[in-house]
């Protein structure tokens, strides 16, 4: 047996581990959520600065959630896309608004499936000889082979090429590489307002103003995706809102169904059009149990202005975080922020910080990033941030000046 299902307590007669290796062995086993809280399998309280990698945006085991989900799997869970069903046209019609309106919506599963939507609307809108995507150096777009070689990570590409034609990659935030990149053959340019993954760096407003001109001027499509961004995280609805600009298509998934698999693409209804029945489909896409969270999630979010209060917990993070003296920089929007360490390694910092009840997780080998509820409260946000003083002090020995 590997360390793997050991980890998560697999009886010892297994022959292998069940699980393929495609993440580390998980060092704590999750039993318990609630709110901004998690509980292991042996009692010990987290307080969760990650959200599943900013999923759980209203918190864990939010009450109106589970109560939509326990009623709609009463209801019906499930009859395909060959038939009408009344909970997602719903959502659509909300994140339409949420959007500025004048678009339409695909529901799929996840971040890299609303991601593939996305490009393969680009390349039925562009037609043919005009289907190259640019995306951004560090950008993250998921995992699909279409959506790694989106993702501007050369590293991640090695092992799986050759990837599917049609991408290139500029610097990040520079407009003149990206102006340089755009020939005839260029559909779209795809971009995150801040880059997730790629370790918590926001687009400046003058670049995505830029990218909207440019993109203006020559008939290309400005795709924005929100999939870690979307949904208050960044103290707006969407992380493009922070920038004066509407992008022509905008992907999101994560905090959508606080934790209930489900991603949407939203494409203005000209580029919409594109699509002909039959271009794209997926079986669960937009299914009732997925968009009856999502609309639950939504409702919440509207009527305690969940965006807003991001906003101003994103505040009080930042400054408390800036005050701790390991760290040198504190970046990201709203709820969504990397810790810049000084002399001490992001991973060392994350582990010391779990063994002290807290989540977050080492984003580049130097920061760590938060992610945390969008509720979280202040008293929350000074425990946490307590929890990482106390966790960077159990380091005191490693410290490299
Ligand atoms: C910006 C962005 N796009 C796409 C994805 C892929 O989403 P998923 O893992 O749901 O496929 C992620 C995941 O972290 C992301 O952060």
């Amino acid at each position: 047996m590997t360390d793997h299902s050991t980890a998560m307590h697999a009886p010892e007669s297994l022959e292998r581990c069940p699980l393929m290796p495609t993440y580390g062995p998980p060092t704590t086993m999750f039993v318990r959520g609630e709110g901004s809280w998690l509980w292991d399998d042996d009692g010990h309280e987290y307080l969760d600065f990650l959200s599943g990698l900013a999923v759980t945006g209203l918190g864990h085991a939010h009450p109106e959630v589970a109560e939509a989900l326990a009623e709609q799997a009463r209801t019906l869970l499930h009859v395909s896309n060959l038939f009408g069903t009344d909970v997602g046209w719903r959502v659509a019609v909300t994140l339409d608004r949420l959007l500025g309106g004048g678009g339409q919506v695909f529901f799929a599963n996840s971040g890299a499936e609303a991601n593939e939507c996305a490009l393969k609307l680009a390349r039925k809108f562009g037609g043919r000889g005009r289907h190259v995507v640019v995306s951004a150096f560090g950008s993250f777009h998921g995992r699909t082979l279409a959506t790694l070689h989106a993702t501007g990570q050369p590293t991640k590409h090695e092992a799986f090429q050759p990837l599917p034609e049609g991408f290139r990659h500029v610097a990040w935030n520079d407009l003149d590489a990206l102006e340089a990149s755009l020939d005839p053959s260029v559909a779209a340019v795809l971009l995150e307002p801040v880059q997730g993954e790629g370790g918590v760096n926001p687009a400046t407003t003058e670049y995505f103003q830029g990218v909207r001109r440019l993109c203006d001027e020559r008939g290309i499509l400005f795709m924005v995706d929100e999939v870690q961004t979307g949904l208050g995280r960044t103290g707006e609805w969407f992380g493009f809102q922070h920038f004066g600009v509407v992008p022509d298509v905008v992907t999101m998934a994560k905090a959508l169904g606080n934790g209930v698999p489900i991603g949407a693409c939203w494409a203005k209804a000209e580029v919409a059009a594109a699509f002909e029945p039959g271009d794209h489909a997926t079986t669960y896409g937009g299914q009732p149990l997925a968009t009856a969270a999502a609309r639950a999630v939504l409702a919440v979010m509207e009527r305690e202005a969940v965006p807003d209060r991001a906003r101003a917990a994103g505040a009080k993070l930042t400054a408390e975080l800036s005050s701790l003296p390991n760290i040198e920089e504190v970046r990201g929007l709203g709820l969504l922020v990397a810790a810049e360490l000084h002399g001490l390694t992001a991973p060392s910092v994350a582990a010391a910080a779990l063994a002290r009840g807290l989540v977050v997780n080492a984003i580049t080998p130097t920061a760590i990033r938060m992610a945390p509820s969008l509720l979280i409260s202040d008293e929350e946000i000074e425990e946490g941030v307590h929890r990482l003083a106390m966790a960077m002090d159990d380091l005191a020995d490693e410290v490299v000046p």
